[in-house]
């Protein structure tokens, strides 16, 4: 069983692939498309299951409230990017041009969970080296894929 560090680490990883693919590709093409709906699941549904199973723990700690608010902020500026990324044609200027600045958004947010915020909860969350938290964080994920769509609309509806 990986800690939450390295399951979040993992996705991470595979999160800044995508971005790289993203903006390595042209226009609509297929492959930007199937790209960019990974990436949107996968982004949406890792940061639901980090706020569940890691930032609520970190929450509880005084000395881990500023970070976990700061995260759980940058997710919605995240979010709001991705969802008007969404709704744009991809093809267009203005697509590459929001594109550029969720990337350089979400990679400074990836960068500092991994460089700055895991050392802090290290430090005020109970080790994982069981696993245990990662495996409430991989639960979690599985489950909050399911509901992507259906969040989505609700925020519209807001
Ligand atoms: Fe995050
Ligand atoms: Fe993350």
């Amino acid at each position: 069983m990986p800690t939450i560090y390295e399951a979040i680490r993992k996705d991470h990883d595979h999160h800044r692939t995508l971005l790289e693919t993203l903006a390595d590709t042209q226009g609509d093409s297929a492959k930007r498309s199937e790209a960019w709906d990974e990436f949107y699941y996968d982004v949406k549904s890792h940061a639901a299951a980090e706020e569940e199973a890691f930032y609520s723990k970190l929450m509880e700690k005084a000395h881990g409230q500023d970070d976990a608010r700061h995260s759980v902020h940058e997710h919605q500026q995240i979010d709001d990017i991705m969802e008007e990324l969404n709704e744009m044609d991809m093809s267009s200027p203005g697509w590459l041009t929001r594109f550029k600045t969720l990337k350089h958004e979400y990679e400074h947010h990836m960068e500092e969970e991994e460089n700055d915020i895991f050392s802090k909860a290290r430090d005020v969350l109970t080790d994982d080296t069981d696993g245990r938290i990662a495996s409430e964080f991989l639960t979690r994920k599985d489950k909050e894929r399911l509901l992507v769509d259906e969040k989505a609309a609700a925020s519209l509806e807001d």
